[in-house]
């Protein structure tokens, strides 16, 4: 058997975590036959949650898992990571905004990164999920300067997954027969789920999407709104924000970093911005990428029409207010 992966997950006490936890210590992320190590980072006053978590980690009765430490102190939990799962920040609530978040949330990103910078592998994989989680994972990255910058990513694949399914119910198909749809920019309200490329298995004939659904109108509107508010529609439902789903996305990201994408098919994921189609460099964007030997490369040559151009535009305006508002904060 390999030797184990120490792998930390940040907010372990709170709801993402408690799906998430599960999912990797059954071998969903890094493989059936990988042992793994989890550091379990929270603040001190849910050490005694955390207990729980970890007493139920235990009563799973999973072998994969070799080790479990539990702190509230980040030099402990990014000692030696080969990957991590930045979860730990303050929620959303109903009738928030993003970014009232950022104030509340920056600065732990900004404290974790020097903490990472100093212990974590350089070669350790990072998924911020924590929101506004764009411009955490920047300001991870910039605190954090002796891991290469492509080391860090941000989760938009709930979005990718929610789009995927909201095309597959329009179809009347199982998800896993949608591919190759778009997340771009943000993951707030300004992101564009865009179907422009993606595809399609109809009993067996692979059609594009937009050609399967004849509705530019819909595809334009009530498909790209419904997939920007479908978080907050959960929270209006069950007064918490996402967390079995972001559990799964967050498990789904990490996964194909790990084992790759196949053949021509694309995930999307918040990466640096190396001005690919168009926008500023350095901002942490959700791209469309492809992954070998565990190194994502953005998927280049896309055509861009007008109505997308507007839309990955503004999500990245937004991006980049939003970092300088980040900026501002750790200074
Ligand atoms: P939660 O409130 O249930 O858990 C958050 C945990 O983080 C708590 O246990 C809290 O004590 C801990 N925490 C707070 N400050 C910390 C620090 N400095 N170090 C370590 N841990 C710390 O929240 P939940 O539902 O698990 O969500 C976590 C984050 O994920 C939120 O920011 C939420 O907005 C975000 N999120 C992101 C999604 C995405 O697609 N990118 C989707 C859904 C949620």
């Amino acid at each position: 058997m390999a030797e184990p992966l120490t792998v930390v997950i940040t907010g372990a006490a709170g709801q993402i975590a408690y799906s998430l936890l599960y999912s990797i210590a059954k071998g969903d992320v890094f493989g059936k036959d990988q042992p793994v190590i989890l550091h379990l980072l929270d603040i001190t006053p849910m050490m005694g949650v955390l207990e729980g978590v970890i007493m139920e980690l235990q009563d799973c009765s999973i072998s994969l898992v070799r080790n479990v430490i539990a702190t509230a102190d980040p030099l402990v939990a990014f000692k030696n990571v080969d990957a991590a799962f930045m979860v730990g920040a303050m929620p959303r609530k109903d009738g928030m905004e993003r970014k009232d978040l950022l104030k509340a949330n920056v600065k732990i990103f900004f404290e974790q990164g020097q903490a990472m910078d100093k212990v974590a592998k350089k070669t350790v994989k990072v998924l911020v999920v924590g929101n506004p989680a764009n411009t955490n994972a920047c300001i991870l990255s910039k605190y954090a300067p002796s891991i290469p910058k492509e080391n860090f990513t941000c989760l938009t694949r709930l979005d990718q997954n929610r789009a995927q399914a909201q095309i597959a119910a329009k179809l009347n198909v199982t998800a896993d027969k949608v591919t190759n749809v778009i997340i771009w920019g943000n993951h707030s309200s300004t992101q564009f789920p865009d179907v422009a490329h993606a595809k399609v298995d109809l009993n067996g004939k692979v059609v594009p999407v937009r050609e399967a659904i004849n509705d530019d109108s819909y595809l334009k509107n009530d498909f790209v709104a419904s997939v920007q508010q479908r978080g907050a529609a959960v929270i209006k439902a069950r007064k918490l924000s996402s967390a079995m789903s972001a559990a799964k996305a967050a498990a789904d990201h990490m996964h194909d970093w790990f084992f790759g994408t196949k053949g021509d098919n694309w995930v999307s994921m918040g990466v640096i911005s190396d001005g690919s189609y168009g926008i500023q460099e350095g901002l942490m964007y959700s791209y469309p990428v492809r992954i070998a030997d565990k190194k994502w490369t953005i998927v280049q040559g896309l055509s861009i029409d007008d109505f997308a151009r507007g839309k990955l535009d503004a999500t990245a305006a937004e991006l980049k207010e939003e970092l300088e508002a980040a900026i501002a904060e750790c200074t």
